[in-house]
């Protein structure tokens, strides 16, 4: 009996499998093995819940806005629970960055990026504190001057073109990791914003903080929240997060990160076609659990093997004419 040569087991290419697509993407000096990041203040003020997000499938984790001193946050109610999304006014609550520098140290050596997001009030408290992430080994940092509901910090600082500058500026000759903006969409044009980022050397933007919104409760006619105001996000508010990449990426040249009510691999994709490089994912980490990571790495997986797309990286900016 002749031997069985392998042609006559396979004999078309049909059984033969596909390479996986890559789903690699680059951030200037970082690479991450997906585009999907823990976006800040969601299971990130301590190291093992972290850990828990890094196990879940996350490509890189940003860290909950760190001060220079703690902060108890606003009483409760802090968050209420609308039809298509969450409305948070937390009040940046955090142990400040000395205790905060304890449970990076506990990360050292984890197997994705983690960026360290600050927040202050003026030049020199953003550069203490990225000088303490830099200290701690963070991979980048990520300054929050889009928080709407934090007096004297957040998108007070933020909003204005000059301090905004001055504030990355300052950032940037301190620290030698990469540095990025967090930008709020409250504002007439958010492409000065970023534009005044990048000229003052922001390694990457990061769009979009949440929304300022506001909850009545009929029976008692007052604001839900203690803080009256908070943040609005989830998937109400993925068409302006996708709108604001959209107009940023086609101004500066630096990548911009998408981030606001993602919640599947299609949403994803969405983002990157818009022109973002990697996106960050919040309220979704409520809405499907902390694998949320690994479900959505799968159906970006499925939907680039269905359409032929070897490349992940080579759908960045695909919308754009
Ligand atoms: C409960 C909660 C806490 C947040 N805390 C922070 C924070 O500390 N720093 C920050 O920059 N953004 C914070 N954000 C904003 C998110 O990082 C993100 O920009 C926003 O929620 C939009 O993304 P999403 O729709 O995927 O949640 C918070 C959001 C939520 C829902």
């Amino acid at each position: 009996m002749a031997p069985i040569k392998h042609t006559d087991l396979y004999p078309t290419n049909q059984y033969r499998l596909r390479p996986m697509p890559d789903l690699k993407t680059i951030l200037g000096p970082l690479t991450l093995k997906n585009p999907t990041i823990l976006a800040s203040g969601i299971m990130d003020e301590d190291a093992g819940s972290m850990h828990r997000m890094i196990t879940s499938g996350a490509g890189a984790i940003v860290t909950k806005s760190i001060g220079l001193d703690p902060r108890p946050g606003y009483p409760n109610p802090t968050i209420v629970e609308t039809p298509c999304g969450l409305l948070n006014a937390m009040g940046l609550p955090n142990p400040g960055i000395t205790d905060f520098t304890h449970e990076l140290d506990l990360l050292r050596n984890a197997p994705v990026p983690i960026i360290g997001s600050i927040y202050g009030k003026d030049p020199e408290e953003f550069s203490t504190l990225a000088r303490h992430m830099e200290r701690h080994h963070v991979a980048a940092v990520e300054l929050n001057v889009s928080c709407p509901h934090a007096k004297h910090y957040g998108m007070e600082v933020g909003m204005d073109p000059q301090i905004l500058s001055n504030i990355t500026a300052a950032v940037t000759h301190t620290v030698h990791i990469p540095v990025y903006v967090k930008l709020s969409p409250n504002v007439t044009d958010i492409v000065i914003l970023a534009q005044a980022a990048a000229d003052a050397h922001a390694d990457a933007i990061v769009a979009i903080n949440t929304l300022k919104g506001m909850s009545i409760d009929l029976d008692v006619r007052r604001p839900i929240l203690a803080n009256r105001t908070g943040g609005y996000s989830g998937p109400a508010i993925k068409p302006i997060g996708v709108r604001c990449v959209y107009d940023i990426s086609q101004h500066v040249s630096i990548p911009v990160i998408g981030v606001g009510g993602i919640t599947t691999g299609a949403d994803v994709l969405e983002y990157l076609m818009a022109g973002a490089s990697a996106v960050q994912i919040g309220t979704a980490v409520y809405l499907r659990g902390p694998t949320v990571f690994s479900h959505i790495t799968q159906e970006i997986t499925d939907w680039l093997t269905t359409h032929h797309v070897a490349r992940l990286s080579d759908l960045i900016g695909a919308a754009h004419p």
